[in-house]
This record gives structure tokens, sequence and C-alpha cells, in this order.
């Protein structure tokens, strides 16, 4: 069931545009998004994401929104310390749990705890009725499709349209989304199935030739700001687990506090330095990287790129749904650098794709 493509992986990626028009199919209607799943629940005073891996960056993503639009106070924790750790619950608090195979035994544990506390929850699973799903109060279904390839793809992007439209609806909600945003996003959504459809092939070819220009890396930094911070920490987490290079995502505004000693000829790095507002601020991050002989690939936009080594260039989008874009970017970089190097793409060593134990 592959279709015609080499690897699981590779088709779940590709299939990320009709995931995103599937998320979108009837959660749109009349210049409002319909969640009736979130109506049963009082909008959040404070958000406590709970999630692991692929997940858990799809939380940190969504922080970012629904603290700008929603002015909601958001937590992201790892489960396998949420678990463990005395946490503090408030009046008003939601806990989110996000997994795609809604099995994994960390964030079913982040329920039970919630639950004692007496904190509702909500879910975002893609597997219908799994444990995690039939363990929350409510869940929204990302609706996704099985995902075969232990690495997780079509899932966070699927994650990340829901997200965004939750932030739309607490934000509506409470009063406090701007007009302008939430017109521009129905707006700009609804085009972005097709517009990612045109953009994969390419995004691949590109993939292709800067994986094999760095195949001899031992390590790479995925560097970002904002956004593109999580998708950072995504693409390094994806090339580690199926290209067995080692990598590390960090906001690039902390590279100066010590993984900047790292730098050389030898240990490149992936860059997020699309056109927004913090542009000049990861520009002048690279410029250090630079100074100390440090190649560089940055994912750009036309026109506001800074000089690197291996610009990559992708069309502009508008706000977050640049990440639409830079997320198939780092996981094809993944998938090609993977390939060439010879790994078994779809079954990593040492790796399940449901992780049931502690
Ligand atoms: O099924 P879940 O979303 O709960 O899984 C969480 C992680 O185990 C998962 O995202 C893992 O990190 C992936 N293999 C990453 O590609």
């Amino acid at each position: 069931q592959k279709d015609g493509y080499k690897h699981f992986m590779l088709k779940e990626i590709f299939e990320q545009p009709k995931v995103i028009r599937d998320c979108l199919t009837g959660r749109i209607q009349k210049g409002r998004v319909v969640l009736p799943e979130l109506d049963a629940l009082d909008i959040p005073g404070r958000l406590t994401i709970v999630a692991c891996g692929t997940s858990y960056h799809a939380g940190l993503w969504a922080k970012y929104l629904l603290e700008s639009w929603a002015r909601i106070p958001v937590q992201v924790e790892i489960a396998s310390e949420f678990r463990y750790r005395d946490s503090v619950f408030l009046p008003g608090d939601l806990v989110l749990t996000i997994s795609q195979s809604g099995e994994t035994a960390d964030t079913q544990a982040a329920i039970r705890i919630a639950r004692e506390a007496g904190a509702p929850i909500l879910g975002l699973c893609n597997v219908v009725g799994s444990s995690i799903a039939r363990e929350s109060d409510s869940v929204v279904y990302t609706q996704a499709g099985p995902e075969i390839s232990v690495a997780s793809t079509k899932a966070m992007c699927s994650q990340m349209v829901l997200l965004l439209l939750m932030t739309l609806s607490w934000g509506v909600r409470k009063g406090v989304l701007q007009g302008d945003i939430l017109e521009r996003c129905l707006h700009d959504l609804p085009l972005l199935p097709d517009q990612l459809e045109a953009e994969l092939p390419t995004i691949r070819e590109k993939a292709k030739t800067l994986s094999q220009g760095y195949a001899d890396a031992r390590s790479f930094f995925f560097l970002g700001r904002g956004l593109n911070f999580p998708l950072a920490l995504e693409g390094a987490l994806k090339l580690k687990e199926i290209s067995y290079i080692h990598a590390e995502g960090y906001a690039a505004g902390e590279m100066k506090h010590g993984p900047i000693a790292l730098v050389d000829q030898h240990f490149p790095t992936f860059a997020m330095a699309l056109g927004d507002e913090l542009l000049q601020k990861v520009a002048s991050n690279l410029q250090e990287v630079q100074a100390r002989g440090g190649r560089i690939i940055a994912l750009v936009n036309p026109g506001a790129a800074p000089a690197v080594e291996d610009p990559w260039v992708l069309p502009d989008m508008w706000g977050p749904l640049k990440s639409f874009l830079v997320l198939p970017a780092v996981q094809l970089f993944a998938y090609e650098m993977a390939v060439y190097l010879g790994k078994d793409v779809d079954q990593p060593r040492n790796l399940a794709k449901s992780v049931t134990v502690e």
C-alpha cells in the first residue's frame, strides 16, 4: 500500500496536502471555525499541553499562537517529566494531550494525573478509539489516516492544523482575536493544500541535492526562532531518527550561550531564516556561525535571504502558514539523507511506532 512510493515515510509526507484538506473539511463554515469538540469545555484559563517526541514539538509550535492570538497562558510539557513532577494545578486549567497513536504510555499517565487533580482533559489524537482518546473528556481527531512509518510526519502536520483552528476558536470565543488575523487565516488556510501540493516535488528535489552535499557531516545544528524553533527541534529529531546523524535543535539566540563552541567547517547548520519579524535576529546569529567557518543551509523566502552558502528558497506564505512548507522541507531533508546513506527509512533501528512502555 505504498502507492508507488519507495517508502511509507515518503508517501506520508506527500499525503500532507490531503491531510490538511481533510482537517479543514467541515471545520470552516461561513467565516467561522466549527469545532464542537471544544464547546463542551470552558475556555481554558491556562493550558497545559502534554506530549512526547514529534507531538511535543507540535505543542510547542502551538504555544506561540495560543498565547499571541487567544491570550491563553500555555505550558508545554514532556510527558515523561510531567508524570513524575509535582505539578501545580490552578482553577480553570485544561490539560491537552497530543498523541498520534493515542497509546503512548507516558502521555496516558499524564491523563491520570490530570484526572486526579480534577482538571478537564482534551485529547488531540489520530487513532480513533485509542486509549488516550477514550480516557479524555473530549477528543479532537486529526483524521490524518494511518501513519505506518516510524518517523511521524503527516501526523504533525494535522496536529498543527487542528491546533491553529483551536487557537482561532478560543480567540474568537474570548473576544481577543483581531478580526484581520481571523479573516486572513480563514482565507489562506483553504488555499494551503493546493499550494503545498504544487511545491512538494521541488522541495524534494532540493532536499535530495542538499542532503547529498552534506552527507559527510557527522553532526548538525538546526536553528530557528519563534514558530521556527519547534520546527528546528523537529528537523533535528527527524535527522537523528532515520539517518543516525547527530543533530541538535536550538533556539537560534541560545547559540552564543555555549553550543557555538562546537561550530567549525565540519559541523554544519540548518537554519530557518524566513521573511518574518525575527529574520534580522536569525541573520545575525548566522553571521556568528559563518565567522567560525560553519557551513549553512538556510530556508529563506524570496528577496529576504541572508547571504549563506546554501539558501533554500521557499515561496512566501502568510504568518504561521510558512510552517507548513518548513515542515516538509526538514522531513524531506532527513528522508533523502537516510535514503542516500542506505538506512532503513521506515523501520529505524531501536525504535517502535508506538511507545507503549515507559
Ligand atoms: O503516538 P505519539 O504521537 O504519542 O508518539 C510520540 C512519539 O513517540 C513520536 O512522535 C516519535 O517521536 C516519532 N517517532 C518521531 O518521528
